[in-house]
Protein backbone atom coordinates (compact mmCIF):
# COMPACT_ATOMS: atom_id res chain seq x y z
CA UNK A 1 0.00 0.00 0.00
CA UNK A 2 1.49 3.17 -0.83
CA UNK A 3 2.22 5.93 1.89
CA UNK A 4 2.85 9.13 1.55
CA UNK A 5 3.87 12.29 3.86
CA UNK A 6 0.97 12.63 6.29
CA UNK A 7 0.92 9.03 6.54
CA UNK A 8 -2.42 8.36 4.77
CA UNK A 9 -2.82 5.55 2.15
CA UNK A 10 -4.26 6.18 -1.36
CA UNK A 11 -3.85 10.17 -1.18
CA UNK A 12 -3.21 10.51 -4.63
CA UNK A 13 -5.10 13.41 -6.44
CA UNK A 14 -6.55 14.94 -3.14
CA UNK A 15 -5.79 18.53 -3.19
CA UNK A 16 -3.92 20.03 -1.10
CA UNK A 17 -7.18 21.90 0.59
CA UNK A 18 -8.99 18.95 1.21
CA UNK A 19 -6.40 16.83 3.09
CA UNK A 20 -7.78 17.98 6.53
CA UNK A 21 -11.65 16.55 5.20
CA UNK A 22 -9.79 13.59 3.71
CA UNK A 23 -8.11 12.36 7.48
CA UNK A 24 -11.20 13.18 8.84
CA UNK A 25 -12.92 10.90 5.88
CA UNK A 26 -9.71 8.03 6.61
CA UNK A 27 -10.88 8.21 10.79
CA UNK A 28 -13.82 6.41 9.70
CA UNK A 29 -11.87 4.07 7.30
CA UNK A 30 -8.91 3.48 8.53
CA UNK A 31 -7.35 -0.41 8.47
CA UNK A 32 -8.85 -2.68 10.50
CA UNK A 33 -11.82 -0.53 11.81
CA UNK A 34 -14.79 -2.64 12.90
CA UNK A 35 -18.35 -1.82 12.35
CA UNK A 36 -19.07 -0.81 15.49
CA UNK A 37 -15.88 1.90 15.57
CA UNK A 38 -17.44 2.96 12.60
CA UNK A 39 -20.71 3.48 13.43
CA UNK A 40 -19.44 5.63 16.51
CA UNK A 41 -17.46 7.15 14.46
CA UNK A 42 -20.59 8.38 12.47
CA UNK A 43 -22.56 9.01 15.95
CA UNK A 44 -19.38 11.19 17.04
CA UNK A 45 -19.01 13.64 13.70
CA UNK A 46 -22.88 13.78 11.65
CA UNK A 47 -23.33 17.12 12.95
CA UNK A 48 -19.94 17.74 10.53
CA UNK A 49 -20.67 15.34 7.92
CA UNK A 50 -22.19 17.32 5.35
CA UNK A 51 -19.23 20.03 5.82
CA UNK A 52 -17.00 17.68 5.67
CA UNK A 53 -18.37 16.06 2.79
CA UNK A 54 -19.56 19.01 1.28
CA UNK A 55 -20.65 18.76 -2.89
CA UNK A 56 -17.21 20.06 -3.87
CA UNK A 57 -15.20 16.90 -2.27
CA UNK A 58 -17.86 14.22 -2.50
CA UNK A 59 -20.40 13.63 -5.39
CA UNK A 60 -21.45 9.96 -4.76
CA UNK A 61 -25.01 10.60 -3.76
CA UNK A 62 -25.76 13.09 -6.76
CA UNK A 63 -23.83 10.19 -9.10
CA UNK A 64 -26.24 7.43 -7.32
CA UNK A 65 -29.20 9.75 -7.52
CA UNK A 66 -28.58 10.06 -11.49
CA UNK A 67 -28.30 6.39 -11.99
CA UNK A 68 -31.64 5.68 -10.00
CA UNK A 69 -33.49 7.87 -12.77
CA UNK A 70 -31.35 6.38 -15.59
CA UNK A 71 -32.68 3.17 -14.93
CA UNK A 72 -35.96 4.23 -14.11
CA UNK A 73 -37.51 6.00 -16.42
CA UNK A 74 -41.23 7.50 -16.08
CA UNK A 75 -42.03 6.36 -12.98
CA UNK A 76 -41.57 8.02 -9.73
CA UNK A 77 -43.86 5.95 -7.54
CA UNK A 78 -41.27 2.78 -7.57
CA UNK A 79 -40.12 1.58 -3.87
CA UNK A 80 -36.45 2.58 -2.90
CA UNK A 81 -34.17 1.98 0.06
CA UNK A 82 -31.17 4.14 0.51
CA UNK A 83 -28.76 2.02 2.18
CA UNK A 84 -26.46 3.71 4.79
CA UNK A 85 -28.34 6.58 4.24
CA UNK A 86 -26.40 8.65 6.32
CA UNK A 87 -27.73 12.28 6.90
CA UNK A 88 -30.19 11.99 4.11
CA UNK A 89 -28.05 13.54 1.20
CA UNK A 90 -28.86 11.03 -1.63
CA UNK A 91 -32.66 11.18 0.01
CA UNK A 92 -32.84 15.33 -0.98
CA UNK A 93 -31.76 14.23 -4.39
CA UNK A 94 -33.76 11.40 -5.31
CA UNK A 95 -36.44 13.85 -3.64
CA UNK A 96 -35.24 16.29 -6.46
CA UNK A 97 -35.52 14.02 -9.04
CA UNK A 98 -39.60 13.69 -8.03
CA UNK A 99 -38.84 10.08 -6.54
CA UNK A 100 -42.03 9.53 -3.96
CA UNK A 101 -41.50 6.72 -2.02
CA UNK A 102 -37.86 6.45 -0.41
CA UNK A 103 -37.25 4.86 2.76
CA UNK A 104 -33.76 5.12 4.88
CA UNK A 105 -31.62 2.31 6.42
CA UNK A 106 -28.92 3.81 8.38
CA UNK A 107 -26.99 2.05 11.67
CA UNK A 108 -26.19 5.66 12.96
CA UNK A 109 -28.75 7.03 15.24
CA UNK A 110 -26.88 10.34 14.98
CA UNK A 111 -26.63 10.34 11.51
CA UNK A 112 -30.10 9.01 10.90
CA UNK A 113 -31.80 11.88 13.62
CA UNK A 114 -30.11 14.73 10.97
CA UNK A 115 -31.94 12.60 7.91
CA UNK A 116 -35.04 12.03 10.02
CA UNK A 117 -35.17 16.09 10.11
CA UNK A 118 -35.06 16.54 6.52
CA UNK A 119 -38.37 14.50 6.31
CA UNK A 120 -36.96 12.82 2.79
CA UNK A 121 -37.61 8.89 3.63
CA UNK A 122 -41.14 7.56 4.15
CA UNK A 123 -39.63 4.99 6.81
CA UNK A 124 -36.32 4.67 8.39
CA UNK A 125 -34.23 1.70 9.68
CA UNK A 126 -31.86 2.06 12.20
CA UNK A 127 -30.29 -1.07 10.85
CA UNK A 128 -26.51 -2.67 10.10
CA UNK A 129 -26.46 -4.65 6.60
CA UNK A 130 -23.95 -7.33 7.32
CA UNK A 131 -24.77 -11.15 7.23
CA UNK A 132 -28.05 -11.46 9.30
CA UNK A 133 -31.26 -10.76 7.90
CA UNK A 134 -32.28 -7.05 8.09
CA UNK A 135 -36.21 -6.43 9.18
CA UNK A 136 -37.10 -5.70 6.02
CA UNK A 137 -39.49 -8.86 4.11
CA UNK A 138 -38.59 -10.48 0.74
CA UNK A 139 -38.99 -8.65 -2.45
CA UNK A 140 -39.83 -5.05 -1.00
CA UNK A 141 -38.38 -2.71 -2.84
CA UNK A 142 -37.89 -2.11 -6.43
CA UNK A 143 -34.21 -0.21 -5.85
CA UNK A 144 -31.66 -0.41 -3.47
CA UNK A 145 -29.12 2.03 -4.06
CA UNK A 146 -26.16 2.70 -1.84
CA UNK A 147 -23.87 5.95 -1.88
CA UNK A 148 -21.01 6.15 0.26
CA UNK A 149 -21.68 2.77 2.86
CA UNK A 150 -18.93 0.45 0.95
CA UNK A 151 -15.17 0.78 2.55
CA UNK A 152 -13.60 -0.81 5.81
CA UNK A 153 -15.39 -1.56 8.49
CA UNK A 154 -18.78 -0.72 6.16
CA UNK A 155 -20.88 -3.05 4.34
CA UNK A 156 -19.43 -6.48 3.95
CA UNK A 157 -19.23 -8.88 1.10
CA UNK A 158 -22.29 -10.83 2.67
CA UNK A 159 -24.19 -7.19 2.32
CA UNK A 160 -24.77 -8.13 -1.21
CA UNK A 161 -26.98 -11.27 -0.55
CA UNK A 162 -29.51 -9.13 1.67
CA UNK A 163 -29.75 -6.20 -1.40
CA UNK A 164 -31.21 -9.21 -3.30
CA UNK A 165 -33.31 -10.73 -0.96
CA UNK A 166 -35.37 -7.31 0.00
CA UNK A 167 -35.04 -6.31 -4.00
CA UNK A 168 -38.29 -7.60 -6.00
CA UNK A 169 -37.58 -10.04 -9.07
CA UNK A 170 -36.66 -7.52 -11.53
CA UNK A 171 -35.49 -4.77 -9.62
CA UNK A 172 -31.96 -3.05 -9.52
CA UNK A 173 -29.19 -3.19 -6.89
CA UNK A 174 -27.13 0.34 -7.22
CA UNK A 175 -23.51 0.49 -5.48
CA UNK A 176 -21.86 3.86 -5.81
CA UNK A 177 -18.09 3.36 -3.84
CA UNK A 178 -14.59 4.44 -4.47
CA UNK A 179 -12.66 2.43 -6.83
CA UNK A 180 -9.35 2.81 -4.58
CA UNK A 181 -11.56 0.63 -1.88
CA UNK A 182 -11.54 -2.72 -4.29
CA UNK A 183 -7.92 -3.15 -3.65
CA UNK A 184 -7.59 -0.71 0.01
CA UNK A 185 -9.94 -3.13 1.56
CA UNK A 186 -8.88 -5.89 2.64
CA UNK A 187 -13.05 -7.52 3.01
CA UNK A 188 -13.01 -6.81 -0.97
CA UNK A 189 -9.73 -7.11 -2.36
CA UNK A 190 -9.88 -10.29 -5.12
CA UNK A 191 -13.29 -10.75 -3.06
CA UNK A 192 -15.96 -8.31 -3.81
CA UNK A 193 -15.83 -8.25 -7.67
CA UNK A 194 -15.69 -12.60 -7.40
CA UNK A 195 -18.44 -12.31 -5.22
CA UNK A 196 -20.29 -10.11 -7.31
CA UNK A 197 -19.85 -13.01 -10.75
CA UNK A 198 -20.51 -15.68 -8.32
CA UNK A 199 -23.76 -14.28 -7.94
CA UNK A 200 -24.48 -13.82 -11.29
CA UNK A 201 -23.41 -17.25 -12.44
CA UNK A 202 -25.65 -18.48 -9.76
CA UNK A 203 -28.66 -16.66 -11.31
CA UNK A 204 -29.53 -14.53 -8.57
CA UNK A 205 -28.61 -11.18 -10.56
CA UNK A 206 -27.27 -9.97 -13.89
CA UNK A 207 -24.63 -6.69 -14.15
CA UNK A 208 -26.39 -4.08 -15.99
CA UNK A 209 -22.93 -1.48 -15.71
CA UNK A 210 -19.83 -0.87 -13.97
CA UNK A 211 -18.17 2.06 -14.73
CA UNK A 212 -15.21 3.76 -13.24
CA UNK A 213 -16.10 7.82 -13.09
CA UNK A 214 -13.75 10.53 -12.06
CA UNK A 215 -14.48 13.56 -9.25
CA UNK A 216 -16.45 10.87 -6.73
CA UNK A 217 -14.92 12.18 -3.93
CA UNK A 218 -11.62 14.57 -3.03
CA UNK A 219 -10.61 14.44 -6.57
CA UNK A 220 -10.29 10.40 -6.90
CA UNK A 221 -12.28 7.88 -8.67
CA UNK A 222 -15.31 5.92 -7.88
CA UNK A 223 -17.06 2.98 -9.42
CA UNK A 224 -20.52 2.56 -10.39
CA UNK A 225 -21.90 -0.99 -10.30
CA UNK A 226 -26.11 -1.54 -11.24
CA UNK A 227 -27.46 -4.61 -11.20
CA UNK A 228 -30.78 -6.30 -12.32
CA UNK A 229 -32.22 -9.24 -9.63
CA UNK A 230 -33.21 -12.30 -11.49
CA UNK A 231 -35.47 -14.11 -9.02
CA UNK A 232 -37.69 -13.46 -5.70
CA UNK A 233 -35.48 -13.76 -2.30
CA UNK A 234 -31.80 -14.81 -1.64
CA UNK A 235 -31.11 -18.50 -2.84
CA UNK A 236 -27.96 -19.31 -0.09
CA UNK A 237 -25.26 -19.95 -1.93
CA UNK A 238 -22.08 -21.71 -0.61
CA UNK A 239 -18.77 -19.37 -0.95
CA UNK A 240 -15.64 -19.17 0.32
CA UNK A 241 -16.51 -15.00 0.37
CA UNK A 242 -19.09 -14.72 3.14
C1 LIG B 1 -19.73 8.06 3.97
S1 LIG B 1 -21.31 7.84 4.71
C2 LIG B 1 -22.38 7.98 3.29
C3 LIG B 1 -23.75 8.50 3.67
C4 LIG B 1 -24.66 8.81 2.50
N1 LIG B 1 -25.02 7.63 1.76
C5 LIG B 1 -24.03 9.81 1.59
O1 LIG B 1 -23.81 9.50 0.40
O2 LIG B 1 -23.77 10.94 2.05
C6 LIG B 1 -21.37 6.09 5.01
C7 LIG B 1 -22.60 5.66 5.77
O3 LIG B 1 -22.72 4.25 5.72
C8 LIG B 1 -23.18 3.81 6.98
N2 LIG B 1 -22.78 2.40 7.15
C9 LIG B 1 -21.60 1.90 7.55
N3 LIG B 1 -21.63 0.56 7.59
C10 LIG B 1 -22.87 0.19 7.20
C11 LIG B 1 -23.52 -1.07 7.05
N4 LIG B 1 -22.88 -2.23 7.28
N5 LIG B 1 -24.82 -1.06 6.65
C12 LIG B 1 -25.46 0.09 6.38
N6 LIG B 1 -24.89 1.32 6.51
C13 LIG B 1 -23.61 1.36 6.91
C14 LIG B 1 -22.49 4.73 7.98
O4 LIG B 1 -23.13 4.74 9.24
C15 LIG B 1 -22.55 6.07 7.25
O5 LIG B 1 -23.66 6.82 7.57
Amino acid sequence: MAKNLSGLPNQDGVPDTDMDAYKQDYEAHRAGISTEECIKYYNRTAEKYEQTFNPDRYQGYVMAADMVKKYTKDDKSIKILDIGAGTGLLGEQLKNRDFTDVDGLEPSSEMLKIATEKGVYQQYYCDTLDGKNVKIPDDRYDVVVSSGAMGEGHIPCNGLCEMIRIVKQGGLAIIVMKEGYLELVMEYKDRLEPFMEELEKSGQWKQLERTVVSNYSFGQNGLIFVYKVLQSGFKPIISKFI
